[in-house]
C-alpha cells in the first residue's frame, strides 16, 4: 500500500489543483487561484475554464516534481467529477483521462462534496466513525453524517443560498470586493456581534436558509441609508461581526441538533467557510458546552484542493472503484 501514488485533478470552481499522495501521505498539493473574477464580483464560467486551461499543464508539472515523481510512477489519476461548473470540470476531467489513457492507468472520479469531507483524512488527528461533518463552501452548505471513508450521507443541507454565498453576498451589500467572506470576517473581528439583530429563519429539520436572511439585510441597509448616508461607512465593522454571528448561529444550530438527534459527538467542519474564525470559535465553545471532540482539516485542506481529490481517490482505489474514460461530468453532485 505505501508505494501507491495518485495525482488528484480538482478544477470544479475558480481554483486549478493538482496533488500527489505517496507513500501513505499527501507529498504536493499545488493550487493556483484565479484572480481574473475579482472584476467582476464573482465567478464567470468562462472565463474560470479558460483560466484552467491556461494553470492545468503548469499545476500538475509542479505537484510531480515537488512530490519527487513522474506521470510513470502514477498507480491511479482522480478528479473532480461533480459538483461544479461544467466547463472548469471538463478541463480537469479531460486532462486526467488522457493521462489515464496514455499511462494505462486506473481513472477514478470524484465527487467534490465527498472530498471535503475526506479532507479529516489527509493529516492527524483523524475522526473515528461515525462522525458529522459541516461542510460549508462558496457552492454547498451540507452536514454529513460519515460513517465510513466511502460511506457518507447528507442529513441536511441549504435549500437555496450557500452559506459561503451568503457571505459574499451581504460582503457586497457592504461595498466589499469579491470574494467578500474573508475580508467580512477580517472586518468583524473589530465589530461588535450583538449590536444588530438579524433574523434565523425558521427551516424544518436539519435544512438551511439563508436567501431570506440575505434579503433582511438588504431592506435593513437600505432603511438606514435612507435615514443616514453614512450609516453604512459608520457601522462597518458591528455590521459585519453582526452578519457574520447570524450565519455562524444559523450553522452551529442546525449541526447541535443534528448532533443530538444522531447521538454523535465526533464533529467536524470543512470546506472554504471552515476558515471563519467565528465558526472556529463557536466550534469550541459547543466542543466544551457538549464535549464534543471536534476536527478542523489545516486550512490548505479546507479551501478547494488537490490533496483531498488524491486522498478519496485513493479510498477509491483501494476499494476498486474506477471509472471508464466515458465518464460524465456533472453541475449536481454524484455521490458514488
Ligand atoms: O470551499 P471553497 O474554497 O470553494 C468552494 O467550493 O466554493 O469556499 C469558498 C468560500 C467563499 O464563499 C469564501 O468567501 C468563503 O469560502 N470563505 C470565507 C472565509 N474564507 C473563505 N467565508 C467567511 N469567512 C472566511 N474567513
Ligand atoms: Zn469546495
Amino acid at each position: 500500500m505505501a508505494d501507491i501514488c495518485i495525482l488528484g485533478i480538482e478544477s470544479s470552481c475558480d481554483e486549478t489543483s493538482a496533488a500527489v499522495w505517496l507513500g501513505g501521505r499527501i507529498k504536493s498539493n499545488i493550487v493556483a487561484s484565479q484572480k481574473v473574477h475579482e472584476d467582476y464580483g464573482g465567478v464567470v464560467p468562462e472565463l474560470a475554464s479558460r483560466a484552467h486551461e491556461q494553470h492545468i499543464i503548469p499545476v500538475i508539472d509542479e505537484a510531480l516534481r515537488k512530490a519527487g515523481t513522474r506521470l510513470e510512477d502514477l498507480s491511479a489519476v482522480g478528479f473532480t467529477q461533480s459538483p461544479g461548473l461544467i466547463g472548469s470540470l471538463l478541463v480537469g476531467s479531460c486532462f486526467a483521462k488522457a493521462i489515464s489513457l496514455s499511462r494505462g492507468i486506473p481513472l477514478i472520479a470524484v465527487n467534490h462534496m465527498q472530498a471535503h469531507v475526506l479532507a479529516n483524512f489527509i493529516e492527524p488527528p483523524f475522526p473515528e466513525f461515525p462522525f458529522l461533518c459541516l461542510t460549508v463552501s462558496g457552492g454547498h452548505t451540507q452536514i454529513v453524517l460519515c460513517r465510513d471513508h466511502l460511506d457518507q450521507e447528507v442529513i441536511g443541507q441549504t435549500r437555496d443560498d450557500a452559506a459561503g454565498e451568503a457571505f459574499d453576498k451581504v460582503a457586497k451589500m457592504l461595498g466589499l470586493t469579491y470574494p467578500g467572506g474573508p475580508q467580512l470576517d477580517r472586518l468583524a473581528q473589530k465589530g461588535d456581534p450583538h449590536r444588530f439583530s438579524f433574523p434565523e429563519p425558521r427551516m424544518p429539520g436539519l435544512d438551511f436558509s439563508f436567501s431570506g436572511l440575505k434579503t433582511s439585510i438588504l431592506y435593513f441597509i437600505r432603511e438606514n441609508q435612507k435615514q443616514d448616508p453614512g450609516f453604512l461607512q459608520n457601522n462597518l465593522e458591528d455590521l459585519c461581526a453582526s452578519v457574520q454571528d447570524r450565519i455562524c448561529t444559523i450553522l452551529m444550530h442546525k449541526l447541535r441538533d443534528a448532533a443530538l438527534q444522531y447521538g454523535i459527538a465526533r464533529v467536524s467542519i470543512s470546506g472554504g467557510v471552515s476558515a471563519n474564525s467565528a465558526l472556529r470559535n463557536s466550534l469550541q465553545e459547543y466542543s466544551s458546552k457538549y464535549g464534543w471532540e471536534i476536527f478542523v482539516p489545516k486550512l490548505e485542506y479546507c479551501t478547494d484542493n488537490g490533496a483531498m481529490i488524491a486522498i478519496t481517490a485513493y479510498y477509491k482505489y483501494l476499494s476498486g472503484q474506477f471509472t471508464g474514460l466515458d465518464a460524465p461530468v456533472s453541475a449536481r453532485g454524484i455521490f458514488a
